[in-house]
């Protein structure tokens, strides 16, 4: 049994105590060929999202039985290929929804109330007198929010922005309809919201699904919220509808490569709000994670249906 990182809680000690567990000690993640000879010999894999599992690490684990990722996003995962070997997925969805949604919700405040932009300044000594037009922002009693993708933590999302006296609307491909929201087409949502929150998984729909044509049609000032994935995005082009002025904001916590390079220049500027992919760091969301990580892997250890599978087709046969 491989675990590619140390977790915190007590999951892996429950782990041990019924098989044979090798960990992987680095605190940085093992290399693809690290991996594939970590992994050689295992019959289960408890993957982080920054292990790609794919045909060429499948080809070198013959006996595999179970791959466990410690995320709800199975992006960095071949789910066809694990399929097409019978193999079930298992992912962590529901335990981290309000830590997401809490993050999400951090960066529209930070981003609306341009809490970076104006800690710097004080920071920089800059901080001459009270000023009443100082660092104004938006206010979120009133304004719209556009929520794309009605998933968990789109949902969580929304009930946020209806306890902060927003109108919600949403878009989801698959039209399910949620009390308080409002669900409109994608081009209506871009061009009517105040901020827009992103909470699609990433997938080859969903790939640059925000690109320039949809940030130019957001309306002028508005503010981009991404939590889901860095490449749901087109990075550039945010860069240029933030630098042009027609975004008045962005707030990131995911990006297209991560870690983010810090010669990005999306870095550099004062309205975009960059936080490290922290959406479910908190102490009681990783250890749950954790804990459902490792029940998904043991029950595919014993054959038994996993408690959360992405794949589950691969029962059918
Ligand atoms: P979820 O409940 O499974 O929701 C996934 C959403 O993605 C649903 O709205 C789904 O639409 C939509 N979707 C899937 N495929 C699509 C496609 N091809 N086109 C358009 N929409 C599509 O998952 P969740 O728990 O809300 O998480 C959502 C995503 O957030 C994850 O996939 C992950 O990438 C990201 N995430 C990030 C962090 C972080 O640390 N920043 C933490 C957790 C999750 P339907 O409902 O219409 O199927
Ligand atoms: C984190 O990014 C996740 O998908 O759980």
């Amino acid at each position: 049994m491989i675990v590619t990182r140390m977790l915190p809680g007590g999951a892996l000690e429950r782990l041990g105590e019924v098989v044979d567990l090798e960990c992987w000690p680095g605190e940085m993640p093992p290399s693809p060929a690290e991996l594939l000879s970590l992994a050689a010999d295992a019959v289960g894999l408890l993957t982080m999202y920054t292990d790609r599992v794919d045909t060429p690490l499948l080809d070198g684990c013959p006996g595999l039985r179970v791959v466990s990722n410690l995320a709800v996003g199975v992006d960095n995962l071949d789910v066809a290929e694990l399929s097409r070997r019978g193999i079930p997925v298992g992912n962590t969805p529901g335990v981290l929804t309000d830590a997401t949604a809490d993050l999400a919700f951090a960066l529209v405040l930070a981003a609306a109330r341009r809490i970076t932009e104006s800690r710097d300044l004080l920071l920089a000594g800059a901080w001459t007198t009270w000023k009443p037009s100082a660092f104004l922002g938006l206010e979120l009693r009133g304004a719209t929010i556009g929520i794309v993708g009605l998933g968990a933590i789109g949902q969580a999302v929304a009930r946020r922005a209806e306890g902060f006296g927003m109108q919600v609307l949403g878009w989801s491909r698959t039209g399910r309809s949620l009390p308080g929201v409002t669900r409109v087409p994608l081009a209506e949502l871009l061009g009517s919201s105040d901020v827009v929150s992103l909470h699609v998984a990433l997938t080859p729909e969903t790939r640059h699904m925000i690109g320039a044509a949809e940030l130019a049609s957001m309306k002028s000032g508005s503010i981009l919220i991404n939590t889901a994935r860095g490449a749901v995005v087109d990075q550039r082009a945010l860069y240029e509808a933030l630098v042009s002025g027609h975004l008045g904001g962005a707030g990131l916590d995911v990006y297209e490569t991560e870690p983010v390079p810090l010669d990005e220049p999306l870095l550099r500027l004062a309205n975009c709000v960059a936080v490290p992919h922290i959406g479910s760091a908190t102490v009681a969301t990783r250890a749950t994670m954790a804990e459902l990580a490792v029940d998904n892997l043991l029950a595919g250890l014993a054959g038994d249906p996993l408690p959360h599978c992405v794949n589950p087709e691969v029962y059918e046969h």
